[in-house]
């Protein structure tokens, strides 16, 4: 018997990929599965960045190995988006890196920093990737908790009373996932000042900024930010290219280095077509952007109805691709996530999986189109 490394018995499978196995039988055995559980967007990327796409097969240099860094037109359209929609200058040489998605970012970030037995903040509730990237990195797990009645902000009072000096990493994710919260005023500044005084790398994980969202935030728009932060970014949902696997990470050119020292001991540059693909979607204008969030308002708008007629209630200031629901008094999420799936063949997200402060809420995707949704009012009502 082959063992497996001792680090596999810090995490588990998935939770989606376990689930949707489950999903997916009943799927085979005829039943009506509506999946709203997911977060993969449903609609096309722009068209121009499929034409990109295909044009680049016809590059004879297209199948070579490609730069550890991309193209140089990669990070220089990287850099016009950031300071187009965030203000934020970086420069395209030293501060921006080329990812397979932000989730690989969180594994190369883990790995540029820290050592075993290091500690890191961790949202709860939070995207379950930092904990599960921690644990099989060796550092110890710290979480943090958010509550709906601090706007899901972090407590710097609570923060400041835990002993930090083993911290080396805090996740922030604003907008929230899955709650989405956007971040307060002075959040950013405080994450900064925070970081500063405790010497903390502090990552912003930033995917959800143009999913039904007008104002735009990076943590690097803060004085001195670059010091101690990293931001992720994505176009896995800006621009429906979940399955391009093309995203970023950006900050200070020492950071961006020792992850790169990383990541390019771990794969090699990415797919030039994906590449030309990914320049055109970072150009693209406003336009873009009021289009995809008219169709996610008006699904946003079902799923409301939808919730409301599970008898949740929700917050209408929330942003992102998602509906982050509370549950009625005493209903545990995952029960009652068990028995949506088996009443009415609809497979919702119980929050339970971001974290315990994420029981008694579930999650809905906006990823279905409002036919769908419609038919899932219908099947509740
Ligand atoms: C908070 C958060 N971060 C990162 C990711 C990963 O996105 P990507 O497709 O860019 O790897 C997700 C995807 O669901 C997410 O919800």
């Amino acid at each position: 018997m082959i063992e497996a490394a001792n680090r596999l018995n810090t995490v588990e499978e998935y939770y989606f990929s376990k689930k949707l196995r489950e999903v997916n039988l009943l799927l085979a055995s005829g039943k009506p599965i509506i999946n709203l559980g997911i977060g993969s967007p449903d609609m096309q990327p722009p068209q121009k960045v499929i034409d990109a796409l295909n044009e680049g097969f016809s590059n004879p240099n297209a199948h070579k190995y490609q730069s550890y860094q991309g193209l140089p037109e990669l990070r220089e359209a990287i850099a016009g988006f950031y300071k187009e929609h965030f203000a934020v200058s970086l420069s395209p040489a030293t501060e921006i890196l080329p990812l397979m998605g932000s989730k690989e970012g969180i594994m190369h970030i883990s790995m540029a920093y820290l050592n075993e037995g290091d500690e890191v903040l961790i949202p709860n509730p939070g995207y379950p990737t930092y904990e599960s990237v921690t644990k099989l990195v060796g550092a110890k797990t710290v979480f943090y908790e958010l509550d709906e009645a601090n706007d899901w902000q972090p407590d710097f009072k609570a923060l400041e009373k835990l002993d930090l000096s083993k911290v080396k990493i805090m996740w922030v994710n604003y907008p929230h996932m899955p709650t989405g919260a956007q971040p307060s005023k002075f959040l950013f500044e405080a994450l900064v000042a925070f970081g500063k005084k405790h010497n903390i790398l502090i990552v912003n994980d930033n995917p959800y900024s143009f999913v039904l969202n007008e104002n735009q935030q990076s943590i690097l728009s803060v004085k001195g930010a670059k010091d101690v932060c990293l931001e992720l970014n994505s176009l896995s949902k800006t621009f429906n290219m979940a399955g391009w696997r093309v995203g970023m990470v950006v900050g200070d050119s020492t950071h961006i280095n020792n992850v790169l020292k990383v990541k390019s001991n771990m794969d090699s540059g990415m797919f030039y077509g994906i590449q030309k693909g990914a320049i055109e979607a970072l150009k693209c204008s406003k336009m873009w952007f009021v289009t995809l969030n008219n169709v996610y308002k008006q699904r946003r708008d079902l799923v409301w109805k939808l919730a409301e007629a599970l008898n949740c209630t929700y917050d209408k200031n929330a942003t992102g691709l998602f509906v982050w629901a509370k549950l009625p008094p005493f209903v545990k999420s995952e029960e009652f996530i068990d028995l949506a799936l088996k009443n009415n063949h609809l497979f919702i997200t119980p929050g339970t999986i971001f974290g315990s402060k994420g029981e008694g809420y579930i999650r809905f995707s906006l990823c279905a189109s409002t036919e769908v949704l419609e038919e899932a009012i219908a099947r509740v009502k």
